[in-house]
């Protein structure tokens, strides 16, 4: 079950990150979008993630052009047939998630595995869409992927342990270093990040401090490379408040309930660093203004 070809469904932020990482590793890989647009918009991002590479002498010109000539973009489910692996990384829906899973599993030869890189919805919901029950898994990569090292390899109830032990190998064949976890929301990460995040908005709403001296405080207190808020704007406010909501949903405790700000944050459309405003202004990108 040796895996050679990789199979990216998604080129947004998360599935170009895994389709670049997978081609910079040295495996042909196929990454599916819904269209040509929104292919070309996640082939430009990997493009730009290179030249930062090659810029900062990372990789050498050669790989940045091997890296590219291994990527091949389609916007067809039949491309993905003779792939070892698929890791989805599609919209955090899961009936579209069933769908798509649905549709490729009558496509991709019988032996591959299937992998989501869901945040926080339930991968044994997802499974039962397809007929390989053993053969899936949650492969869930951290965002920018082509730098950060972490993949937590997600069994469910029903991965056959030899698959997972080939989706850590892979893993590591990345250049990642993989933590086991068990089919839960949020799993390891987001279990312990998102009440810290959602905590520290708390903090704010009840004046403990500033946006600005949280963020300093945690950053320079405990060694965090960002503090609360600015990964809050960094993550998004809208993904950070689905994913509370969804642990919420499953936990019915306190510490996965969004706070008010947030949800007003979300609701006004101020989303963090994507759309330009959350809990800092980002009109000068190089100097981010607090604005509580
Ligand atoms: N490809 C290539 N280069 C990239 C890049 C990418 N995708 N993204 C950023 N870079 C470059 C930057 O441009 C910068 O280059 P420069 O030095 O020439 O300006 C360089 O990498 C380093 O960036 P920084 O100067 O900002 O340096 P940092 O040391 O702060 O590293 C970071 C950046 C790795 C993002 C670091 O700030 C960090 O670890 N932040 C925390 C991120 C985090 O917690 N992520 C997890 C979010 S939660 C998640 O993903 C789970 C989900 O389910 C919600």
């Amino acid at each position: 079950m040796a895996i050679s070809k990789v199979g990216v469904l998604g080129c947004g932020l998360m599935g170009s990150g895994i389709a670049q990482v997978a081609a910079m590793a040295g495996y042909p890989t196929v990454v599916k979008e819904v269209s040509e647009e929104f292919l070309k918009k996640g082939m430009t991002g990997i493009d730009k993630s290179l030249a930062k590479f090659a810029e900062k002498q990372t990789i050498t010109p050669e790989k940045r052009t091997e890296t590219l000539e291994r990527l091949k973009g389609t916007t067809k489910f039949e491309d993905l047939a003779d792939c070892d692996i698929v890791i989805e990384a599609i919209t955090e829906n899961l009936p579209v998630k069933r769908e798509t899973f649905a549709a490729i599993d009558k496509i991709v030869k019988p032996g591959a595995i299937f992998a989501s890189n869901t945040s926080s919805l339930v991968i044994t919901e997802m499974i039962t869409a397809t007929r390989r029950a053993d053969r899936f898994i949650g492969m869930h990569f951290f965002n920018p992927v082509p730098l950060m090292k972490l993949v937590e390899v997600v069994a469910t109830v029903m991965t056959a342990p030899a698959v997972m032990d080939e989706a850590m190998k892979f893993a590591v064949s990345l250049g990642k270093v993989p933590i086991r976890t068990t089919d839960r929301s949020g799993f390891i990460v987001n279990r312990l990040l998102v009440p810290y995040l959602l905590d520290a908005i708390r903090a704010l709403e009840e004046g403990a401090g500033s946006v600005e001296d949280i963020d300093k405080g945690m950053k320079l207190g405990c060694g965090y490379p960002m503090g609360p808020f600015t990964l809050l704007d960094f993550v998004g406010l809208e993904t950070t408040l689905y994913i509370a909501n969804i642990m919420f949903e499953e936990f019915r405790e306190k510490r996965f309930a969004p706070p008010p700000l947030l949800k007003r944050l979300v609701a006004a459309g101020h989303h963090g660093k994507k759309t330009g405003r959350g809990f800092y202004d980002y009109s000068d990108p190089a100097n981010p203004r607090a604005l509580f």
